[in-house]
């Protein structure tokens, strides 16, 4: 298994920058989370990266050597728009793609029992695709991105709308793929899945890369804050002290950004004259806390309702 590049990637529609200098790796068995508000790229990058849509720069490279269809056909792309033909059957449609693949008839009927059965859809695989619910068309939607046993994994959005059961299968098959060694790119914007699952992120926001690293990075990156639970104290107590330059309510205490100068014995001495503490510990934020800002659209599209 190879690494997948993303190369300076740029792409115009119109008069709209929708990519700008992109650029990130994914090292073979490397799970990486690709996030960003809607609008930010992610999807752009997909398509680069598989090969149904050109960048106006960039390259995106498998092993060091451009992608083309002979590479992409190895690879197994998850789009967002599910391009699923709603009167076949689970297994028509599987065995087709496989087919679509390269695979011969009789590999891509195992293929299609092995995944229907991984997936749990082995009850669903004479029924349409249009009478399954939405969870097991995007399962149909997985099956059919690994039916020919794809090097590389590229998964817009797999986890949207999903049911939680279909959620952890979606969760389990990516770590399997990536154990095997196959680079797995997805996008989400659900910050605690990719928290979960990811070894690295990165975040997209208008077309650049706004940040990139492993979680255990971008975490030390972010600021950390100290939980403190008093109990007996006055709730207005931090506004008072010399050592917090900030603070709110969290769970069942406060969460407080020290002022420049001071560390944490100060705020401790302080909040033992106000009552018994409880408890204080060092917080890092959560990834959802630190891009919350990055994630969410900057501004309310329109018509929408804040
Ligand atoms: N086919 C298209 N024609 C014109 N603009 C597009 C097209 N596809 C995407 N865009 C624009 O490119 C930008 C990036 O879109 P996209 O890659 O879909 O973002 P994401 O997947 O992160 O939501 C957005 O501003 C979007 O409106
Ligand atoms: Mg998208």
């Amino acid at each position: 298994m190879k690494t997948l590049e993303i190369n300076a990637l740029s792409k115009r529609y119109g008069e709209r920058l929708a990519l700008d200098s992109l650029s990130f790796t994914v090292p073979p068995g490397e799970i990486f989370g690709f996030v960003g508000s809607n609008g930010a790229g992610k999807t752009t990058t997909m398509r680069i990266a598989v090969g149904v849509l050109r960048a106006d720069e960039g390259d995106v490279r498998y092993g060091g050597a451009p992608v083309d269809v002979h590479t992409s056909a190895r690879f197994g792309y998850m789009p967002e728009e599910r391009g699923l033909y709603p009167k076949m059957t689970v297994a028509k449609h599987l065995v087709y793609l496989g087919r679509l693949h390269g695979l011969s008839t009789k590999d891509a009927r195992a293929a299609m029992l092995r995944w229907t059965e991984r997936l749990h859809l082995s009850e669903r695989r004479d029924s349409a695709i249009d009478a399954l619910s939405l969870g097991n068309r995007q399962r149909v939607q997985l099956a059919a991105a690994l039916v020919h046993d794809p090097d590389v994994l590229i998964l817009d959005e797999p986890f949207s709308g999903l049911d939680p059961l279909a959620v952890q299968d979606m969760a389990q098959v990516i770590k399997e793929k990536a154990a095997d060694g196959a680079p797995v790119l997805f996008s989400s914007h659900q910050l605690d899945l990719v928290e979960r699952l990811c070894d690295r992120v990165g975040v997209v926001r208008e077309g650049r890369l706004a940040a990139c690293g492993s979680l255990d990075v971008l975490h030390s990156a972010g600021p950390a804050r100290l939980f403190l639970q008093v109990d007996g104290a006055r709730a207005d107590w931090p506004d008072r002290c010399a050592a917090v330059a900030a603070y709110e309510a969290h769970e069942d205490g406060i969460l407080v950004e020290l002022a420049a100068g001071h560390d944490e014995n100060d705020l401790l001495r302080a909040a033992v004259d106000q009552g018994r503490v409880r408890r204080m510990a060092w917080q890092r934020p959560t990834l959802t806390e630190m891009f919350r800002d990055l994630i969410e659209p900057a501004e309310p599209a329109e018509g929408a309702v804040r």
